[in-house]
């Protein structure tokens, strides 16, 4: 069953989200060379506790940090630790913000002083993707009617389509139905209905899709060593166009 949210319950997630936002954007404002990805840890942990909320990520699952932060080749679910950020990095932030009974859900992979053309090429693609899928985020629509908008600019530019993670409905858990692929046939998947929230997150590999597990048991990285760009925001089904709930300008 696909969670509805009625008009109250939209509110808290309103709060949860600009919350979540607000995190990443501070996270993205530290992302230079000499910063340890710890410390963009602990920053975005007491930004989210000190607005009232709970940092979504910090346990679930056994996973030890408030953030998730990928550098480079790694995908996804990177830990922070003593890693100190390099010129030419890039860098994903994921974060996610407990507030009055709602998650929200928002990354974006973030540049580390000068990066190489292809590298800003991959992060660019990777957001514009994101927006692609949003033009088919409408109520009557079907799931992969996003998922399917998202890959085409994708793999239109060169790159590939992370399969093997995929993005989520979002709520009173930061994992709900349904799925949210970023690959796919239109006309597929369930309907969208007014009501629904989604985390929409396109994860792109320069290089071949294929990803694999460190022994840590999170950390995900492309199989070739190649880069890879991440950006999600948790957005609102309407009757018109979707409702972006972790916006931030110019993010
Ligand atoms: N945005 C990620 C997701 O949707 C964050 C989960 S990380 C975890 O899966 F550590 F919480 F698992
Ligand atoms: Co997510």
């Amino acid at each position: 069953m696909i969670a509805i949210k009625n008009e109250r319950e939209l509110e808290s997630m309103r709060q949860a989200c600009k919350i979540t936002a607000a995190a990443r954007a501070l996270a993205g404002e530290m992302v230079r060379p000499g910063v340890s990805t710890k410390a963009i840890d602990q920053a975005v942990h007491d930004y989210i506790v000190s607005q009232g909320a709970k940092p979504s990520f910090l346990n679930y699952n056994g996973y030890p940090a408030s953030a998730c932060i990928s550098v480079n080749q790694t995908v996804i679910h990177g830990i922070p630790g003593g890693y100190v950020l390099a010129e030419g990095d890039i860098v994903s932030i994921d974060v996610g913000a407990y507030y009055k009974g709602f998650h929200g859900d928002c990354a974006a992979t973030f540049p580390c002083g000068a990066i190489s053309t292809e590298a800003q090429r991959l992060i660019d693609v990777t957001r514009e993707s994101f927006y692609e899928g949003m033009k088919f985020a409408t109520m009557g629509n079907r799931v992969q009617d996003i998922s399917h908008a998202i890959e085409q600019h994708v793999e239109s530019n060169g790159f590939s389509i992370v399969r093997s993670f995929v993005g989520h409905g979002v709520g009173r858990q930061l994992h709900e139905e349904p799925e949210v692929p970023n690959y796919g046939k239109p006309g597929r998947g369930p309907r969208l209905l007014k009501g629904m929230t989604l985390a929409v997150e396109p994860m792109v590999n320069a290089g071949t899709a294929d990803v694999r597990i460190l022994k840590d048991g999170w950390t995900v990285v492309t199989t070739d060593g190649s880069l890879s760009a991440h950006y999600e925001n948790t957005v609102l089904i309407t009757d018109g166009e979707p409702e972006i709930l972790t916006v931030t300008e110019g993010l």
